[in-house]
């Protein structure tokens, strides 16, 4: 594992990556690393050939009364963390490597980030995003991965790659509890035990209104979001700062609940602000991403009546497998993923006829693993 402090080293690195045809998957962090964390940059090390990780406390996210200062920080913590699960790079540039002129130039993304914890911490989305641009920029990724936790920002960071350009995918990944509920965040750090505990408030008041919407069938977004309110307010040591029901898109509060919401709600345990939330579509179905329309919605692979793929494979397979159960040692895995791979992408590639990057957007992988498998496989392309 490679630890770079600076840009200039991080960038030969990565131009290196891309000259090699690697894809590059990036997990950009602030450290004091838990499992959340590791889920992001487990699923990044399995979807691309190069993993990389940067490790930055960004003041320009910060607002002058904020936690800056006193941010968790264990470089060597993380390092130790880092080290086992694969990561090939991790990136830990010093504030004056980031800034050095100051922050003289950059992005505002709008609207969208003086609502929900923009209220409360003006100017926080656009020191994210200033330096999330200036990462990319940096590391030059394929897809960059972030957690649901932050909602907003994972939101306003895809709108960010949308509006300017980058072509880098954005994966949001589920988000990572302890067994009580409590949302993982470098921040619970700051909770003695007994808030700990108060702060499972916030998931209660969520898994309440998630059930008033799917299994008590309420629309009326209102009625919830008071009742949540209601609920967290009864925990002596939370205080609200918001609670929520927005679009997953816009994030502007809903009167009615109809097709994917977000349920957002932020509160201060103590002296420590926390956030959290969940994504419901009114067919009940909670998770990471909302649905992306009806189209993908009609697309079942598992249709009853229909022989699976797997169903496929195995009667394929079966009159093989006597052959082989002989045999001290065959390399049947290999064999049947790479045939399998090079089948699927070979009928995308000509139904796209021969475009990579529609065909990447098809198979849901990334454009450089896709021409490095084509390369691999020996795939021909008409
Ligand atoms: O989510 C975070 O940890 C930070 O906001 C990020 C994306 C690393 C930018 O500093």
């Amino acid at each position: 594992m490679e630890v770079i402090k600076t840009i200039r080293d991080m960038q030969a690195m990565s131009r290196g990556f891309r000259l090699e045809g690697r894809s590059i998957g990036f997990v950009p962090t602030m450290g004091a690393l838990h499992e959340g964390h590791l889920s992001l940059i487990r699923r990044a090390r399995d979807e691309c050939d190069v993993t990389v990780v940067s490790i930055f406390v960004n003041p320009t996210q910060f607002g002058p009364q904020e936690d800056f200062d006193r941010y968790p920080r264990d470089p060597e913590g993380d390092l130790k963390k880092l080290r086992p699960i694969g990561v090939d790079v991790v990136f830990m540039p010093e504030v004056q490597e980031m800034y050095p002129h100051g922050a003289s130039i950059t992005v505002d993304v709008g609207d969208i980030g003086r609502i929900l914890c923009g209220k409360s911490r003006p100017g926080h989305f656009n020191g994210v995003a200033t330096v999330v641009t200036k990462l990319f920029n940096i590391v030059m990724p394929d897809r960059a991965y972030f957690g649901q936790k932050d909602f907003q920002q994972s939101v306003i960071i895809k709108r960010l790659v949308r509006d300017l350009d980058f072509d880098i995918d954005i994966v949001v990944c589920p988000i990572v509890r302890e067994p009580n509920g409590l949302a993982m965040s470098s921040r619970n750090l700051y909770l003695s035990d007994e808030e700990r505990q108060a702060a499972t408030i916030l998931y209660k008041a969520l898994k309440f209104g998630e059930e008033q919407i799917t299994s008590n069938g309420i629309r009326d977004a209102v009625k919830v979001k008071r009742e949540m309110e209601r609920m967290i307010a009864s925990e002596p040591l939370a205080r609200i700062d918001y609670v929520e029901i927005v679009d997953t898109e816009e994030l502007l509060p809903v009167d009615t609940i109809k097709g994917p919401v977000a349920l957002c709600v932020a509160v201060w345990i103590g002296n420590t602000r926390l956030i959290d939330n969940m994504v419901i579509d009114t067919s009940g179905r909670t998770g990471t991403e909302p649905a992306s329309g009806s189209q993908r919605d009609d697309i079942n692979l598992k249709h009853p009546g229909v022989k699976s793929i797997g169903g496929f494979i195995e009667e394929r397979l079966g009159g093989f497998m006597k052959k082989i159960k002989r045999l001290e040692s065959f390399d049947l895995y290999n064999i049947v993923i790479s045939e399998v791979e090079k089948s699927i992408i070979s009928m995308v590639l000509r139904e796209t006829k021969g475009n990579q990057l529609r065909a990447s957007k098809l198979l849901g992988i990334n454009r450089n693993t896709l021409r490095s498998k084509i390369k691999k496989l020996g795939i021909k392309i008409r």
